[in-house]
């Protein structure tokens, strides 16, 4: 079986993470996820990068022992990942046993190879990036990459003599062009490389929260160094070679782009000097931003996934993150934006196509996907189109475009929606054949499994959920991707369930938007083209019963009938409606509003007691669209 592995920084558990970690950890999930999918024997490495000077002040801090301190918010980073459906094979945490001796050897055999010696480092240090700089690299006497004050350093320490391998790496990376990933960070490094590598300082001596040198324990190995040796100690490395020898070396190191130097520099060096293979590829993936800069505890501007989970839904905040960012560049974080995809995304277009398939099976088929009939040129289109979505969405995952990879699999929902407006199944319901309608409601039925299929790496409980509604088991899930994407899995005959929203829309009162609220109340053209705004003519009006301000209207939306509730009874009869052209916002998700169905909503003025439907100036086709 093709192996893959595939791993996250192993992140500083100095405080909770928050969103932009959980950004990096559902990334490398979802890919893993995708991978397995295809049939991969994936091995998902996670973990926590333990030592160093950062922990050890945190620590004395809030008064606890190292340990003590990290082994509390380790607890939580596991609770974390297990809140967003994080499904890692291996958590290494850098205190284990096994780890600090590996780490050891590792130093030891380096040392012996001739490649580490001892001198004095002068120089300067950041503690948050638990960095050394040169005199020449701060920016304004601070660390060029965090803006922290740096402090001056001046220990006996061990060197890396990284110098010697400056050639060979560049050479790496010429011959690999998809090692460094995005391309711009390769540019980036190879200038970083070419400026001149001065050997690495590797050892400290002023505090001790770290793994002893070998026979010299007044000193600690460098964090980095230790911290970047989890991706081969995890696999055993190096006694235990069983899961070194199937998944070493490593498909892909998920990184954020402000460690990709150490990534693609030091990481390839410790594995040049050890005479080991070095990884396919390091992608350094872009920053989720806020409106007020970077995340960060001392801003007060971190956002806690575990929140937004809680008030938004695993699947929600999960297709946010992967969906929202083009994967590799900055992007911006907010909750406006999130509720605008769960809204726009999920509840719109995907909840939708679910509503109205499973309300038109029930209503012409019995409640049971009906067998298909004879194929027609139009069906045909939505077939091949699938069978096209699942080749678009595998290619942007070979080349970790998560977000255009989802963007696709919605291209499917988008044509679903298409085709139900295009065959108007309410229509052939009323001429017949039922041959035809069965043939629509099965293409249907059939999309709404291949969607779910495409999104299952993303999304951990919609799949099941959309299998449940359309009453097949979640075993037309399990299965590898070639198999579940092959047209026409879905059995006939199983009785739909009844439709209940699997992503109910987000009212605007339930909202606490972050961010500038005058900017939350303009809207792009782009949130304005995802209305449907339509002419429709009035052909039936009566008076819902029991409910004196509601109307019940059928109308016509060119060639699509529609049945929709609107609350002006109290302003118009219903005869006098009959034959008016009216503007209906046709792509609203389907409700139920006193127990009648209602899809689509009529606009409307209202000013104090007066209320006034919206017509068209002229006489104008129904159906046309509003822009
Ligand atoms: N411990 C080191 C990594 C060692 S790997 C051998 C470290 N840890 S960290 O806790 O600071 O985590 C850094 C990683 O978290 C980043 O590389 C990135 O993947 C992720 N992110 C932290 N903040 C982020 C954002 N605001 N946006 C996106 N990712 C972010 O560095």
């Amino acid at each position: 079986m093709k192996t893959f592995y595939i791993t996250t920084p192993i992140y500083y558990p100095n405080d909770k993470l928050h969103i932009g970690h959980a950004y990096t950890t559902v990334a490398a999930d979802a890919i893993a996820r995708f991978k397995k999918l295809q049939g991969y024997d994936v091995f998902f490495l996670t973990g926590t990068d333990e030592h160093g000077q950062k922990i050890q002040r945190r620590a004395a801090k809030a008064g606890k022992d190292p340990k003590k301190f990290v082994d509390e918010i380790v607890a939580g980073i596991k609770q974390l990942w297990s809140k967003l459906g994080v499904d890692y094979s291996y958590f290494i945490r850098t205190t284990d046993e096994h780890h600090e001796r590996a780490v050891q050897h590792i130093f030891k055999k380096i040392q012996e190879k001739g490649d580490i010696y001892k001198a004095t480092y002068e120089g300067w240090y950041c503690v948050p990036c638990e960095t050394f700089w040169l005199e020449r690299q701060l920016v304004d006497g601070k660390c060029p990459d965090c803006g922290a004050p740096v402090e001056l350093l001046s220990e006996e320490s061990y060197f890396f003599r990284i110098s010697k391998y400056a050639d060979r790496l560049l050479k790496y990376i010429e011959d690999n062009p998809d090692f460094i990933q995005p391309v711009s960070r390769r540019n980036e490094m190879v200038s970083f490389i070419k400026s001149g590598l001065e050997d690495l300082c590797i050892s400290r001596t002023t505090f001790d929260w770290g793994i002893k040198v070998p026979g010299d324990p007044k000193h600690v190995i460098y964090v980095w160094f230790d911290a970047l040796s989890n991706y081969i100690t995890a696999l055993g490395y190096p006694d235990n070679t069983e899961n070194f020898q199937k998944y070493w070396p490593a498909d892909v190191h998920l990184v954020g782009k402000e460690i990709v130097r150490f990534h693609t520099i030091i990481w390839p060096i410790i594995l040049m000097a050890l005479d080991l293979p070095l990884p396919r590829k390091v992608f350094g993936h872009g920053w989720l931003v806020l409106e007020s800069g970077k995340m960060s505890k001392s801003k007060g501007n971190v956002i806690d996934p575990i929140e937004l989970v809680n008030k938004y839904g695993l699947d929600a905040v999960r297709y946010f993150l992967l969906r929202e960012i083009p994967f590799g560049s900055d992007g911006m974080y907010s909750e406006e934006a999130l509720v605008n995809r769960i809204n726009f995304d999920l509840a719109n277009d995907l909840g939708n196509l679910l509503h109205r398939t499973l309300t038109m099976v029930r209503r012409f088929a019995g409640g049971k996907i009906p067998a298909p009939g004879r194929e027609q040129p139009e069906d045909k289109r939505l077939r091949l189109l699938a069978a096209e979505t699942a080749e678009k969405v595998a290619a942007h995952m070979e080349r970790l475009e998560i977000s255009d990879a989802i963007a696709a699999a919605f291209s499917l929902v988008a044509a679903g929606n298409k085709y139900v407006d295009e065959m108007a199944p309410w229509s052939i319901a009323k001429t017949g054949p039922q041959e035809r309608l069965n043939t629509v409601l099965y293409y249907l039925c059939e999309v709404l499994r291949q969607c779910s299929v495409m999104l299952s790496p993303f999304m951990i409980e919609t799949p099941g959920k959309i299998m449940a509604q359309l009453g097949i088991g979640a075993s037309y899930l399990a299965g590898t991707w070639s198999e579940l994407t092959k047209w026409g899995l879905t059995p006939s005959g199983g009785e739909v369930q009844e439709p209940t929203p699997i992503f109910p829309r987000i009212e605007p009162e339930s909202r606490s938007v972050t961010g500038s609220d005058a900017q939350a109340e303009l809207i792009t053209i782009e949130d304005f083209k995802k209305l449907e705004l339509k002419v429709a003519k009035i052909l039936e009006a009566e008076k819902v019963k029991g409910a004196d301000k509601l109307l019940k209207l059928e109308i016509d939306l060119g060639g699509e009938r529609r049945q929709i509730v609107s609350g002006i009874a109290k302003h118009y009869s219903p005869e006098e409606l009959i034959g008016k052209n009216i503007v209906v916002l046709a792509n609203l998700q389907p409700a139920r509003i006193r127990g009648v169905e209602s899809c689509g909503m009529l606009l409307a003025a209202s000013s104090g007691e007066k209320l006034a439907l919206v017509t068209t100036d002229g006489d104008i086709e129904p159906g046309s669209r509003i822009s």
